[in-house]
């Protein structure tokens, strides 16, 4: 098994972020409304804001701070003010456990 487990499935409300710590790294995990699970770099790229805060939303995990929306898959901002993505990282669900790839995804521009 790749990867660090991190949670339970039955942790991640569906549209809610779960802030979680994979080695050294804040980690957003996030169920979107159709059961997939994702993982994302837990600090705004704007701000030292923690996303898990945020709401989930259409795919996207919104900053609570000045409203920046980044996408579930790739990390980028939809919206300003911030505009550098966050990490991504793959996640494997065996059972009801969750597993964070400790290094992110590579997404091509
Ligand atoms: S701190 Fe996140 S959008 Fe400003």
């Amino acid at each position: 098994m790749s990867g660090v487990r991190v949670c339970s499935v039955s942790d991640v409300r569906v549209d809610q972020a779960l802030r979680v710590m994979v080695g050294d790294v804040a980690v957003a995990v996030v169920r979107d409304s159709a059961g997939e699970i994702h993982a994302l770099g837990d600090k705004c790229t704007h701000g030292d804001i923690s996303l898990a805060e945020g709401f989930v939303e259409d795919d996207t995990l919104e900053c609570w701070a000045h409203g920046s929306r980044f996408e579930l898959n790739t990390g980028r901002p939809l919206t300003l003010p911030a505009y550098e993505p966050v990490p991504v990282f793959a996640v494997t669900v065996v059972d009801d456990d969750v597993y964070v790839d400790p290094a992110p995804k590579r997404i091509d521009a």
